[in-house]
């Protein structure tokens, strides 16, 4: 069908004014603008054809050029001052500060269980009058073992899963050789703990190659197996901040004689049998005696004048009955969410 040239002429100015209207941005605009008006534009076109009408249309047709001319450059100019004031609130809106939200908090770092557990046994322990001391982690075969009553072939090396770093060098399996150390420079009397990491070569639910020990030894001319369970018991209570069953059940350690083991009343159920202490109300916590004579041999202490008491104890044992963790492994899994309740 042949459509009228004025006809032609509206439907190119509605189908202008509706893509103006749905222009969506400065750019689009301006797309438009030059697709309408500009010197290749359709519009431009048309205007271009007025002289080439029929003179009866030419009037009308010329006129009709000009005034959709007129309406989309209006109509170009309003959309054109629309998107940019829609992109200046959109701007605006995008920098937008909610000065009421929270501030961004500064997270504090807090202790790790461990080493607040530790901080707590050196200030017990140093309050009582102990010294502290440290030793190296790789240990000879003759702090580690031999002086401490424990030699080649011995059974109870068996029982230390030791990791060895050379024939004559090993992780050391204990504090324990620290009590060598320190009374191969130091005269008696003295007292000292000396806390510390310790690796075994053994890992599952309640063991990890490497954990914490704090050794404990007091040696002077009159000390007594009275003194061990004094300086323990006081110990414990400071630590648990309550007063608490406490026994002691011989036990038996090379570098000790005699030895025992220390329990104290569950502190999960009072005593009263729980999961934890495998219901028998009672908890073990450390392992101590009388330093042996052969450990003062190796040391040449003289045995005729000085006795003196040994204890050690595990660092993480103490720090999940303190803070009811139930599994080990969480000390050195460093979920933040875990540490962070030790703030
Ligand atoms: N060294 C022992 C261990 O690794 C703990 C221990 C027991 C230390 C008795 C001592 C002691 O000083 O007297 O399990």
């Amino acid at each position: 069908m042949n459509v009228s040239p004025i006809a032609e002429l509206n439907r190119l100015l509605d189908d202008g004014l509706s893509d103006i209207a749905g222009a969506p941005n400065s750019a689009a605009v301006e797309q438009l603008r030059v697709a309408l008006l500009g010197r290749q534009g359709t519009v431009t076109a048309k205007l271009k054809l007025i002289g080439a009408q029929p003179l009866q249309l030419r009037r009308e047709f010329g006129a009709a050029v000009n005034r959709i001319r007129d309406e989309l450059a209006n109509a170009l100019a309003q959309r054109s001052a629309g998107v940019k004031e829609e992109e200046r609130q959109a701007k605006i809106e995008a920098q937008k500060v909610d000065v009421t939200l929270p501030g961004r908090t500064r997270h504090a770092g807090s202790l790790h269980p461990v080493s607040r557990t530790l901080r707590r046994i050196e200030k017990i322990f140093t309050r009582a009058g102990f010294d502290v001391a440290y030793g190296p982690e790789i240990e000879d075969d003759f702090h580690n073992f031999e002086a401490l009553n424990i030699p080649k072939n011995h059974p109870a090396r068996a029982m230390h899963d030791t990791f060895y770093v050379s024939d004559e060098t090993v992780l050391r399996t204990h504090t324990s050789p620290v009590q060598i150390r320190y009374l191969e420079t130091h005269t008696p009397p003295v007292a000292v703990i000396a806390p510390g990491r310790v690796y075994r070569c053994d890992s599952d639910v309640t063991h990890t190659p490497m954990f914490h020990q704090v050794e404990g030894l007091a040696v002077d001319d009159d000390i007594s197996f009275a003194d061990l369970k004094g300086v323990l018991v006081f110990f414990l209570e400071e630590f648990f901040e309550r007063e608490l069953p406490v026994r002691f059940r011989p036990s038996f350690f090379p570098f000790t004689e005699p030895s025992a083991e220390v329990d104290m009343g569950c502190v999960f159920c009072e005593g009263q049998g729980c999961r934890i202490c495998g219901h028998s109300g009672w908890i073990e916590v450390l392992g101590c005696g009388m330093v042996h004579t052969e450990v003062f041999r190796q040391v040449g202490i003289d045995n005729e004048l000085y006795t003196g008491y040994a204890f050690g104890l595990g660092i993480e044992r103490l720090a999940m009955l303190r803070y009811g963790v139930d599994d080990l492994r969480l000390f050195f899994e460093n979920e933040v969410s875990f540490l962070q309740q030790f703030g």
